[in-house]
């Protein structure tokens, strides 16, 4: 049994990208592991919000984990603001990392590039995950091939704490699917599929009815030239359908190729998949919507069992780095030698 955690933005619509990137590996991971998953409504006031919209988003993005198949008798799903302990052990962790290590995020510097405006909160956005991760003294991380980096700053503060401070924090691991761990946008294939694209018919909406995704599908852009080939770099948007494909089927993309002899062929299969895949999704959607009271309760239930781990290693590690404990006596000062 391994302790799992992992965390997504209520700013927008889920699309296929996370879908296969994450959720379906968070779904996956909460059987016979001890698995907390958040809707990280903090990260999210990083980046361009409407405050009158978050409230809901963050309600909608639970419901929408819960109809892609979060049990929350088998996972722990919570609101990452209802767990004060994120905030707190971000600071803490703050005061660990560096200048360097933040300015060399790539997320960071393709959303900030060098504008002097950027926002503070998206600069130490990364140490806040680290902070989500750490808490739960989780070991492995289920995510999309982009949060690659994040996990190994994530690794090096936890390893960094560790060392100044005393063995506090469990290192923890990426878990990234073997396909599909990088979704690519329909329309235009050697971009990543994203909520915040301005692309309707790039992405496919995890709810998107069965004529949307068959329509977008079959408008996909493909490659010059006719052959089925996978080959990312050549051909990034055959290749795409085809891991599309293989994800939803279970088969290699390399494999499938040679099953087809026309983009049409290729593109008639995915539809007819994705839609398949995606049919459960939207079918509990409209029956969880129709009792938010439900959510609300698996949200009050998830953050209390949570605030009990996170409030444990906070408390660790704020005696680790030398905080007074609160109604307490300070411990006997060590006498540092010579
Ligand atoms: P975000 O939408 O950025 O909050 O991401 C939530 C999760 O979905 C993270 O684990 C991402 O790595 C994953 N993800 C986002 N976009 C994609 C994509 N295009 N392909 C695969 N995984 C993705
Ligand atoms: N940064 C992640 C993303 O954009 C979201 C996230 C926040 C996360 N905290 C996390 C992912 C903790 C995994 C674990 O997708």
């Amino acid at each position: 049994m391994a302790r799992l955690l992992s965390g997504i933005q209520p700013s927008g619509d889920l699309h296929l990208g996370n879908y296969l990137g994450a959720i379906r590996g968070w779904v996956a991971g909460q059987r016979g592991n001890d698995a907390y998953y958040c809707v990280v409504d903090l990260h999210a006031l990083s980046g361009d919000y409407d405050p009158h919209q978050l409230a809901r988003r963050t309600f909608d993005t639970a419901l929408n984990l819960l109809a892609a198949g979060l049990d929350p008798d088998e996972c722990t799903l919570f609101v990452q603001s209802h767990v004060g302990e994120h905030s707190r052990l971000a600071w803490l962790l703050e005061c660990v990392a560096n200048l360097g290590e933040l300015r060399r995020m790539t997320q960071f510097k393709d959303k900030a590039g060098e504008s002097e405006s950027a926002r503070v909160g998206l600069f130490t956005y990364p140490v806040l995950q680290a902070a989500d991760i750490l808490l739960y003294d989780a070991e492995l991380v289920p995510v999309g091939d982009d949060q690659r980096q994040h996990l190994e700053l994530t690794r090096d503060l936890a390893q960094r704490f560790n060392h100044r401070y005393g063995p506090t924090f469990v290192v923890p691991e990426a878990s990234v699917p073997e396909v599909a761990a990088r979704v690519m946008d329909l329309q235009a294939p050697t971009r990543k599929m994203s909520k915040s694209v301005s692309s309707p018919l790039g992405t496919i909406g995890m709810l998107d009815s069965p004529a949307e995704i068959d329509r977008k599908v079959r408008k996909a852009v493909t490659d010059t030239g006719g052959e089925v080939r996978y080959d990312p770099d050549a051909k990034p948007g055959v290749s795409n359908l085809l891991e599309l494909l293989a994800a939803a089927t279970g088969a290699s993309p390399a494999s499938l190729a040679g099953s087809f002899t026309s983009y049409g062929q290729l593109k008639a299969q995915t539809s007819e998949a994705l839609v398949e895949l995606l049919r459960p999704v939207r079918e509990r959607y409209v029956e969880l919507a129709a009792d938010p009271a439900q959510v609300t309760a698996v949200l009050v239930a998830g953050a209390e069992r949570a605030s009990q781990v996170a409030g444990a290693t906070f408390e660790r590690a704020s005696m680790a780095a030398g905080l007074l404990a609160p109604g307490s006596e300070p411990p006997r000062a060590q006498e540092t030698a010579g």
